[in-house]
């Protein structure tokens, strides 16, 4: 009997397998044929990436699970590898601050074992078991400076060097990103300033800015994750190592997403800009800004939208609310 994906919600222990028997009980509609090839072990089950990934491997039928270890509890990983057998293993797990960065000034030696003691344990877990480990890191470790002035269109590639340490979070994932470039393993994905079509997630930096009550407004790099999660799954499809700026292609600045909300959910939206000095003062830590060169990915996968597109046609598109403006 072939295996069939099922609708069914992961049970409480985390571990969701998606290779369920053929159930006369389930509607024609829900049974998808499962890749017997692929069978991802991923870790981030509660988090926001972590989550779009197990949707992703429901709609496209891969068989996966998720990691019930912690990542800096070794023997913890070693028995996950050991149950699941994966194919390749996602990392979308490490501690991001709540409500945000700041959390990570007040937090350093949660955030070294996590980001630092924990990803590097994973990535040595596969190595050890020949895995490769898709890591989602950030490109929050650069800022724009002399070489790469801002409007320039000259973007950070995957070769340079971080140059923003302005918070503990940037700095201990630049310290992670250098150490991870000897494991030949592992494909490090740059994320930055994620934005998926849930705009009610207040994780989504769209749901961010708008109920901000003041915002700056500079060009940066972002990940569309309605477009580019699909694309991790086909880098791992293909065993893509070593790093990628995992950004759409082009910047976008804050009041270019205010005005496309405008126009696409509330055209009664307004709001006030502040600088970056005035920004300072109601943060603890410092924010990057930067454009990130997106050619690498952009060569592997020439069907990816530039970030204005992208955000269009994932995002605002699909949720918009104002009447189409007639031609
Ligand atoms: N969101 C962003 O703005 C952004 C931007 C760029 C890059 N990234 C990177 O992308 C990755 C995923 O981000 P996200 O926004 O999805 O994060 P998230 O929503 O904060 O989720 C983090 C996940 O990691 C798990 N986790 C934390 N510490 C762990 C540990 N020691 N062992 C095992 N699991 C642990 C959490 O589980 P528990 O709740 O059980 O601890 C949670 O499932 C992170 O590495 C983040 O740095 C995120």
């Amino acid at each position: 009997m072939a295996p069939v994906a099922s609708a069914m919600p992961a049970p409480a222990n985390g571990v969701h397998s998606q290779e369920v028997e053929e159930s006369p009980a389930l509607p024609a509609v829900a049974a998808k044929k499962m890749d017997p090839s692929l069978k991802f072990l991923i870790y981030g089950r509660t988090g926001w990436l972590g989550g779009l990934l197990g949707k992703l491997c429901e709609k496209q039928g891969i068989p996966y699970e998720y990691g019930s270890g912690r990542l800096e509890n070794r023997s913890s990983l070693e028995a996950d590898v050991a149950a699941v057998k994966p194919t390749h293993v996602f990392n979308a797990a490490g501690v991001t601050g709540r409500p945000n960065v700041d959390w990570c000034e007040s937090h350093k030696v949660e955030t070294i074992r996590a980001n630092v003691v924990g990803t590097l344990t994973l990535a040595d877990v596969c190595k050890q078991n020949g895995l490769i480990m898709m890591n989602f890191a950030t490109g929050c470790i650069f800022e724009y400076d002399e070489k790469h002035p801002l409007g320039s269109g000259i973007g950070f590639k995957e070769e340079d060097t971080p140059n923003f340490a302005g918070s503990y979070y940037s700095k201990t994932k630049a310290m992670v990103e250098d150490l991870l470039r000897e494991f030949d393993n592992v494909c490090t994905l740059r994320v930055r300033m994620p934005i998926s079509s849930d705009l009610q997630n207040p994780r989504n930096f769209i749901s961010k800015i708008v109920r901000y009550q003041k915002i700056v407004d500079i060009p940066n790099s972002m990940t569309i994750l309605d477009e580019l999660l699909p694309i991790s799954i086909e880098m791992a499809k293909r065993n893509l190592t070593g790093i990628w700026n995992f950004t759409n292609p082009g910047v976008v600045s804050h009041n270019e997403i205010m005005e496309m909300y405008k126009e696409y959910i509330d055209p009664e939206l307004s709001w006030v800009n502040f600088t970056i000095e005035e920004q300072a003062k109601v943060i603890v830590a410092a924010r990057s800004n930067n454009e990130m060169d997106a050619s690498k990915l952009a060569k592997e996968f020439p069907e990816m939208l530039g970030i204005k597109e992208s955000l269009i046609k994932f995002v605002f598109a699909p949720n918009r609310k104002t009447k189409a403006a007639s031609k």
